[in-house]
């Protein structure tokens, strides 16, 4: 199994409505304060989840799952993110929705099983014989191309190395060079070069450069003690699916149409199950062997009640495996109907096996003021200036449709504001494109009422 060059792989996520959460703001007692850390009220569902991390945290949650439940623009998906910053970015959170699972590609079960293993990670401990120190010199040797012509090819570079206790210069292969450059090691920087593998990994720059003027946010390291050659603890965090795809075979195949697909996608690479299963084996041995210990993370699944029955009860046997994540579902639907089935109707669209064994966080409607609060939050972090009377008629917007759809005119409103000559937001702004848009209950009740006039 390829252990060295596996990159982590970290899904981006589109969290731009919630960048002013910082995390649940409880205290250390684990009561909701309440307004930190970006949240403001809804102090039961904080707690709750705070319990929920703690259980994470002290690994007590593998396997079980947990369903944030509520009406729309309740902060559901708020505090689910919450979660994911407080445990930290040592323990994996993978987040989707429910409606990712429908791609034409690639199978619904393929697309859960990927995502259930980017939410278990693995921490690998190993003890490797490694060049380490502050580069002091970096000189590649150039010769001759032996092909002729014009071109220099790069026979060897030599690095030299130092610590507290003394220096070393080293002749490495251009393989290496190109690893350095992939890096972007400098002189200055330090760095470690695996001895048996090659392998180059830069820790930040030394911290007898710290006084020099950068921009960067650099991370600075004081120069290791010990010498250049020996043997370090090198600890690794990935996910299991960084090693599937680390270790999947790019896609082989004599026909014609693969290697044009080879030559469009160069990076297409195939996770099987076979593969799967040989990782866990391997996983299964390095536990055993005491170098690596499982990290279980977590899988939030927003909008759950798009899942149909084929994935629940794939979920729910993936759920009773010895390797699971934890799973936070959340959903804004009462009782409807499970997709994929014709008549089958239960509470929040979830089978009701897979129901019975979640803990469930309810999130209920905001007050007035709790809006408000929030609505100054947003506006703080888009970096918008807004008069009080225009947050009292945005709460009130919130309060009729949603707090979602408050946060959201936010925007349109500066636009208009903006196009008036002014940097605040006033309360005409917020009145006009109030006017100008609807929410989605006012569009259905029109809908409603003039239904003879649409298609259907
Ligand atoms: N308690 C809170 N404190 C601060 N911001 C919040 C809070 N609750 C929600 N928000 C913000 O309000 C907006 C809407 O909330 P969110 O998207 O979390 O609602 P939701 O319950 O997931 O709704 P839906 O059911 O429609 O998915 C987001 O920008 C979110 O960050
Ligand atoms: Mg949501």
């Amino acid at each position: 199994m390829k252990v060295e060059e596996v990159k982590s792989i970290v899904k981006t996520q589109r969290i731009s409505a919630h960048s002013h959460i910082k995390g649940l703001g409880l205290d250390e007692n684990g009561f909701a304060i309440q307004a930190a850390a970006g949240l403001v009220g809804q102090e039961q569902a904080r707690e709750a989840a705070g319990v929920v991390v703690d259980m994470i945290r002290s690994k007590k949650m593998a396997g079980r799952a947990v369903l944030l439940a509520g009406p729309p623009g309740t902060g559901k998906t708020a505090i689910a993110l919450a979660i994911a910053q407080e445990l930290g970015n040592k323990v994996p959170f993978c987040p989707m929705v429910g409606s990712e699972v429908y791609s034409s590609e690639i199978k619904k079960t393929e697309v859960l099983m990927e995502n259930f293993r980017r939410a278990i990670g693995l921490r690998i401990r190993e003890t490797k014989e490694v060049y380490e120190g502050e580069v002091s010199e970096l000189t590649p040797v150039e010769t001759e191309s032996p092909a002729g012509g014009y071109g220099k090819t790069v026979s060897h570079v030599i690095i030299s190395l130092r610590t507290a206790k003394g220096s070393k210069q080293l002749k490495l292969d251009p393989s290496i060079y190109e690893a350095l450059q992939k890096e972007k090691v400098e002189v200055g920087d330090v760095i470690y070069i695996e001895a048996t593998s090659g392998a180059v990994k830069r820790q930040g720059r030394s911290d007898a450069y710290a006084t020099e003027f950068d921009l960067e946010a650099e991370e600075y390291v004081p120069l290791p003690k010990g010498e250049v050659h020996k043997k370090k603890e090198v600890v690794q965090d990935v996910t299991l699916h960084d090693l599937d795809a680390a270790n999947a075979k790019p896609q082989g195949g004599q026909d014609v149409l693969s290697m044009m697909g080879q030559l469009l996608k160069p990076k297409k690479t195939e996770i099987t199950d076979k593969l799967r299963r040989e990782i866990n084996k391997i996983v299964d041995k390095y536990i055993d062997q005491g170098v690596a210990e499982l990290v279980p993370g977590v899988l939030f699944i927003d909008e759950v009640h798009m899942l149909d029955i084929e994935t629940f009860t794939y979920l729910h046997r993936a759920l009773e495996s010895a390797i699971a994540p934890i799973v936070i579902f959340a959903t804004n639907r009462g009782r409807c109907l499970i997709r994929g089935t014709d008549d089958v109707y239960s509470p929040h669209g979830i089978p009701l096996d897979l129901l019975d064994r979640l803990l469930i966080i309810r999130t209920i409607p905001y007050n007035r003021s709790d809006m408000e609060q929030i609505l100054k939050l947003r506006a703080n972090t888009e970096g918008l200036e807004i008069d009080p009377d225009a947050i009292t008629a945005l709460g009130e917007i919130g309060t009729k449709a949603t707090l979602r759809y408050a946060v959201q005119l936010l925007t349109p409103a500066h636009l208009t504001a903006k196009i008036n000559g002014r940097s605040n937001i006033v309360l005409a702004d917020v009145q006009e494109v109030g006017s100008l848009f609807l929410d989605a209950k006012s569009s259905a009740k029109i809908l409603q009422e003039n239904k003879d006039k649409f298609m259907s």
